[in-house]
């Protein structure tokens, strides 16, 4: 019984091995359509998600599984004061999987502890997304063939953004990658993701302010939303939301095979009319995010198909 909580979870060859089935679930989606029969997947949403949490559904309902679960924290016995344990306890004696989000950094982790069945962090505080990374991974895979010498730029709410923490750690174990971290002071990288991953794998990377002036050298441009949940005090929120909105101009720079990723939602950092520009990647990497789990539950679930 396994649970993925950390992109690191997964080693290299595990990945290859997810984005192979993904690629061959694309060619061939009638081979799994019935691999999970029987089987239910739990999503225990104790936070926001529409992608997330319907894909992890799709992914599900596409090998042939049923799902339960809730997307709100206020509709389950968290709202009495259950504990993360016991409910993963209970869930366990409901379903074969579990995907969960939770606004606390480790919940996942501590589930995982308690539940018999594996637990995949759908996102957790602050912390880390590894699907979401799974997401992007395919993305790069499909849209730039490579993951080695690759300078990423990485925009916006670089202190808060989970998917941002574990895009890093995953891309850090591929040679030659660079990093541009662009975001206002405030937002910065965290320390622990610069002592615990960028120093100890002499990875390159640069803190700057200016989107534009980053632009020309990116091959991938990583655009995050502000994390309005995560701020202690409104004002700040309202003062840097806006620092960074991507136009068609400010792509006046960029390298013709740049590719434009954004998690999702998107608030106000990419301007709608980016979105008909052959670079933008962002809507790509929704689907790419189901194929990804629906090769991830298979794994899990130790599925041969
Ligand atoms: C991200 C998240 O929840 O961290 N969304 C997602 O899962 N695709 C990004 C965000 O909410 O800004």
């Amino acid at each position: 019984m396994r649970s993925v909580i950390d992109i690191m979870d997964l080693s290299l060859e595990e990945i290859d091995g997810l984005l192979n089935t993904a690629e061959d679930i694309i060619a061939n989606p009638k081979k799994y359509a019935d691999a999970c029969r029987g089987k239910k997947l739990a999503t225990l949403f104790f936070e926001p998600s529409t992608r997330t949490r319907l894909s992890f559904e799709a992914a599900m309902y596409e090998l042939g599984g049923n799902v339960i679960g809730f997307s709100e924290a206020s509709s389950s016995s968290s709202a009495k004061g259950e504990s993360i344990s016991d409910t993963a306890r209970t869930i366990s004696c409901y379903a074969d999987i579990i995907a969960m989000r939770h606004p606390k950094e480790g919940a996942p982790y501590v589930a995982s502890l308690k539940a018999t069945v594996p637990v995949i962090n759908a996102g957790d505080g602050g912390h880390n997304h590894p699907t979401q990374t799974l997401a992007d991974l395919l993305t790069i895979k499909r849209e730039k063939g490579r993951f080695d010498s690759l300078t990423i730029g990485l925009c916006g709410d670089l202190k808060f953004g989970r998917t941002v923490h574990s895009l890093i750690s995953a891309m850090s174990r591929y040679s030659n990658v660079r990093f541009v971290m662009i975001s206002p002071d405030e937002l910065k990288i965290p320390d622990y993701v610069k002592q615990n991953v960028l120093i100890p794998k002499g990875i390159e990377y640069k803190e700057v302010k200016s989107l534009e002036e980053a632009m020309p050298e990116l091959d991938i441009l990583y655009m995050t939303r502000v994390q309005k949940e995560r701020f202690f005090n409104e004002a700040d929120y309202i003062r840097l939301k806006d620092t960074y909105i991507l136009t068609p101009e400010k792509l006046s720079g960029a390298k013709d095979d740049l590719c434009i990723m954004h998690p999702l939602p998107r608030v106000n950092e990419i301007s709608v009319a980016v979105d008909d520009d052959k670079r933008a990647c962002y809507f790509k990497q929704v689907l790419n995010g189901k194929y990804m789990r629906m090769a991830l539950i298979l794994k899990l679930l130790e599925v041969e198909v």
